[in-house]
């Protein structure tokens, strides 16, 4: 059994190093890259408190040839599948490889909006050979739910993942 849990009263640091280190430990022997993100969105969800959606979205290719995000492994209510580069807080963290932090989502051009509930959001980009890979995506019940604090930490296990998912 894997038993990970978060003490209740963590800084926001000590709680990503915890979470790194989990997932860490989960994806260092497992070349599956699903069964990898499977995983880290359960302890994404188990670790970061007032989340309504904790997933990836994979780099896949559309029918019309070019690059989309495709759903991928997730916690939360059911997801929009096929997001183009370029659209909503998803699409544009990957087309520009730049992590985005929206205080209100309602705010932001174009957002997607899957769940109603959510208010605020942070993708971050994972990365490979230069090339935008996967995103994670965390979605907030509360506006302005994430800190710099939180995209540093999310930086980090996006660079931790980046040769296993
Ligand atoms: N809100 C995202 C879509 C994905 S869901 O939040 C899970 C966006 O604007 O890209």
């Amino acid at each position: 059994m894997y038993d990970f849990k978060p003490g209740a009263q963590l800084s926001t640091e000590e709680r990503y190093r915890q979470l790194c280190q989990a997932a860490d430990a989960l994806t260092a022997d497992e070349p599956d890259a699903i069964a990898n993100m499977a995983n880290v969105a359960a302890l994404l969800w188990e670790f970061l408190p007032n989340l309504n959606w904790a997933g990836f979205y994979r780099v896949g290719r559309a029918k019309s040839g070019k690059d989309e995000l495709v759903l991928g492994p997730f916690v939360g209510r059911p997801a929009c599948i096929h997001i183009p580069f370029g659209h909503g807080v998803c699409g544009t963290a990957a087309s520009s490889g730049e992590t985005q932090r929206i205080d209100d989502v309602h705010a932001f051009p174009g957002h997607i909006a899957c769940d109603a509930a959510s208010q605020s959001e942070l993708v971050v980009p994972i990365m490979r050979d230069n090339a935008v890979i996967a995103v994670i995506d965390l979605d907030s019940p509360q506006k302005a739910r994430f800190t710099p604090t939180d995209a540093a930490g999310l930086e980090k296990l996006a660079e931790l993942l980046a040769g296993r998912v």
